[in-house]
Parts: C-alpha cells; sequence; structure tokens
C-alpha cells in the first residue's frame, strides 16, 4: 500500500507500526547488558499492540540469533543509541532552562512517562489520533504515570497542527525543545519544509530542535526495508513497511534550519555512536543506516 494525502493509521498498520517496530527494538536495547536506555514501558506497550512478530520478539520467543540477517540486532542497537540521544537533548534542554517540550511524531515513545523532566515541564506529543489514543490509555492500564504534565495532541503533521497545539495550551511565548525523531521521511518533502516553518514560527528566542535525517531522503534505507521484509514474512509479519517513505527531492535539513535562523549542529551516526562509547559496524551492507545524520538547532 503506498502513501495517499490523508492516509491514516493505527499501531499495527502502514506508517504506524514503524513505531511498534522501534518501541520493540527498544524494549530489546533496554534488556542488554550494560544498557543505554532503560524503556521499562517499550515490551508492555508492544505487546498489547497484538502484532504477533514484535511480540515474541519482545518476549525471546523468537530469538535474534534465528532471523537471517542481522535486522533486529541493528535496529536494537541504531535505536539505543538514537533513543539515547533525544533523550540527553531534552534532559540538556531542561538543564539550559527550558520547561516546554513539543514531541512530535511521539508514536509509543514513553519519555513524558520515564524521563526525569525538571519540577514545572509541560511535554506535548503529537501524532496521529489512533496512536495518541492507543497510548494513553495503554499507558493508564499499565499504572504509568507521567513524570511531567502530558498533553496529547491528536492531529496529522500534515494538517494545520499548530493550531490544535496552542488549543491544548501551547506558549510562544517560552522557548521550546522540540523533537522530530523518526519521521522526516515519511512527509512529503513540502511537509518537511512545512514542519521547520511552523516550527519556527512557533518558536520563541533559545528554543531547541533535535532530529535526525537521512541525506539520500531515506532510499538507500527503504531498499534495506524492503530485504528485511522477505526475512519477516517467515515469521509472519505481513505489512510492507518499505514503501511508507516519500520520495523526490528534499531540502538539506541542516540548509534550511540554517536559512531560518537556526544554529545548527549534526553528527553522523557513527560519530554519535563514538559519544556513547559504542562502534558502528563497518560492515558494507550498513551504509544506509550509517548514512544519517543527528541535528541540534538553536533558534538565535
Ligand atoms: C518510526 S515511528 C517513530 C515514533 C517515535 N518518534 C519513536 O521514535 O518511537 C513514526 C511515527 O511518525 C508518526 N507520523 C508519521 N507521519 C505522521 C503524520 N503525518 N502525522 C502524525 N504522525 C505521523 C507515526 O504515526 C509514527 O508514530
Amino acid at each position: 500500500m503506498s502513501r495517499t494525502d490523508s492516509d491514516s493509521w493505527d499501531l499495527a498498520s502502514s506508517v504506524g507500526a514503524t513505531a511498534t517496530m522501534v518501541a520493540a527494538a527498544r524494549a530489546l536495547a533496554s534488556k542488554e547488558p550494560d544498557p543505554l536506555i532503560d524503556d521499562p514501558y517499550a515490551a508492555a506497550l508492544v505487546r498489547a499492540v497484538g502484532v504477533e512478530f514484535f511480540t515474541k520478539l519482545v518476549d525471546g520467543e523468537i530469538p535474534l540469533s534465528t532471523i537471517e540477517g542481522d535486522g533486529p540486532r541493528v535496529m536494537a542497537d541504531v535505536m539505543a543509541v538514537r533513543t539515547r540521544f533525544f533523550d540527553d537533548f531534552f534532559m540538556n534542554a531542561g538543564a539550559a532552562g527550558i520547561r516546554q517540550a513539543v514531541i512530535l511524531a511521539s508514536g509509543l515513545d514513553s519519555r513524558p512517562y520515564r524521563l526525569p523532566w525538571p519540577q514545572g515541564s509541560t511535554v506535548y506529543e503529537i501524532d496521529q489520533p489512533k496512536v495518541i489514543e492507543f497510548k494513553s490509555t495503554t499507558m493508564t492500564e499499565i499504572g504509568a504515570t507521567p513524570t511531567a504534565e502530558r498533553r496529547a495532541v491528536s492531529i496529522d503533521l500534515r494538517e494545520d497542527w499548530p493550531a490544535a497545539l496552542r488549543r491544548s495550551g501551547f506558549d510562544e511565548t517560552q522557548p521550546t525543545a522540540w523533537s522530530a525523531e523518526g519521521l522526516l521521511n515519511y512527509l512529503p518533502p513540502d511537509a518537511q519544509d512545512r514542519l521547520f516553518d511552523n516550527i519556527t514560527a512557533l518558536s520563541a528566542p533559545g528554543s531547541q530542535l533535535a532530529t535526525e535525517y537521512h541525506p539520500d531522503g531515506g532510499a538507500t534505507v527503504a531498499e534495506r526495508t524492503k530485504a528485511m521484509r522477505a526475512q519477516w514474512e517467515q515469521h509472519g509479519f505481513d505489512v510492507d513497511l518499505s514503501n511508507l517513505f516519500y520520495s523526490g527531492e528534499r531540502n538539506s535539513v541542516v540548509d534550511y534550519l540554517t536559512d531560518h535562523g537556526w544554529q545548527v549542529t549534526a553528527r553522523s551516526r557513527p560519530e554519535v555512536f563514538a559519544g556513547y562509547g559504542r562502534k558502528f559496524p563497518d560492515a558494507e551492507d550498513l551504509a544506509s543506516l550509517r548514512n544519517s545524520f543527528a541535528v541540534v538547532a538553536t533558534l538565535k
């Protein structure tokens, strides 16, 4: 199923299934010896979604070693580092005095429930209605309580989300910490620009933004996903995750943000790995994952 302008999903289908996939990777990464992250909610959220392949992965019923290729193994390593990068971003922003955060495309991310937000913090989460509703309900059912004032905003990011965010109480006179994690390639190129235009318009000076991007627009990651599909199908997983990215030329994230008044730093994935004392593997077939950049920007 390819994308349409107004497509929607739950956590077991289309783009929603990618949120469940990365939550499964966080659950696996949290069980590693000497883990880089601790997401105590990821496994329960994955089980609640009920996609059998992901549930069996987090429960160890499909050992990673039995899956041909290195898909879930590598994904767990990548998600450990990616999650920690965004966790640290929010905690650094809090230490710098920022008390308002917006998590765009929050999926099954449990940061509003697991990070030690500074007192007085408000955390907004934006995602599609079925995704938000499922997470809010499931977190209540499993007895999780937010560690900040959590405000969930149910809306598609291709629609007028700034208006919905304002209606939920967002204060654009205060600096904000924004994250767009695992999102950009699921937006059409012009919607990516609009996303950054909106973020810039809503940001008081000193606001910060973290995101990550693939300079090739994700085409090579999509190829890699296609190759994994055949292996995962053998375990009954039948959602095609390889055609969810929007193709076409995109503006460079670094250039676009710089042109819009942000001071930007970008580090390659191997550099981010090294910053956490980990080595990104040299294997040739991981080139697509290696070619990814983590960005932190501050509005001047
Ligand atoms: C790969 S998941 C990442 C989720 C989360 N950021 C994380 O890292 O765990 C992609 C997420 O983007 C959301 N998403 C993609 N396009 C969206 C759109 N147009 N509007 C709202 N949410 C969107 C999906 O619903 C999904 O939760």
